[in-house]
């Protein structure tokens, strides 16, 4: 991975905009720009572009309340994907999230993003359950699974 090209920035809510564009590439239904200030504004959210070679390239949003944490969102612009973005921005935001005293990072994805799912497990997720059929979708329900992270480095 060419992850040297990748700079990691913490964002505000002047960033919303940028957000909503990079998450419309990326998301369906994709989230947008009030949306995204609302969030940016919200108590414990923290948000991260990455710049590839100064470019915008991905965006992550977590919520960081008490001890815990939660990915609320990840998304690179396909023309950036598979260099390392998501990697990199996980990363930014579980170490935000343990300078916050965080001990675990929840999140929940499709049964069917398999993508995703790799690179969660790939960045030490485990899966802890399942919501059936979570997602619906216009090709039929999709489970969501759910993955933690501890954040101390023991186990889930
Ligand atoms: C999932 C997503 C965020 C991955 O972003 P990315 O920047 O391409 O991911 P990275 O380059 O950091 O990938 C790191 C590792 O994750 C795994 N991975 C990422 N995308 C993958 C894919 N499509 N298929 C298989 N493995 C994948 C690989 O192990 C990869 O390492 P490698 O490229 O050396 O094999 C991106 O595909 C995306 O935005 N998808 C649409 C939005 C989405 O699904 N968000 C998550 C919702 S929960």
């Amino acid at each position: 991975m060419k992850t040297d090209e990748i700079v990691i920035e913490r964002i505000g809510v002047t960033s919303a905009e940028l957000c909503a564009e990079l998450h419309s590439f990326s998301i369906e239904p994709a989230w947008d720009e009030d949306a995204f200030a609302t969030l940016l504004q919200s108590p414990g959210v923290a948000g991260f572009i990455a710049m590839r070679t100064g470019v915008p390239a991905g965006v992550a949003l977590i919520r960081i309340a008490a001890d815990e944490s939660e990915l609320v969102t990840i998304a690179t612009a396909p023309e950036h994907r598979r260099v390392g973005v998501a990697q990199a921005l996980l990363e930014a935001s579980c170490k935000c999230a343990r300078e916050a005293d965080a001990i675990a990072m929840y999140l929940e994805v499709a049964a069917s993003n398999d993508g995703a799912l790799s690179l969660y497990t790939g960045q030490g997720f485990s899966e802890t359950g399942r919501r059936k059929g979570y997602y619906r979708r216009a090709a039929g329900a999709v489970d969501a699974v759910l993955l933690a992270k501890r954040l101390d480095n023991d186990e889930i």
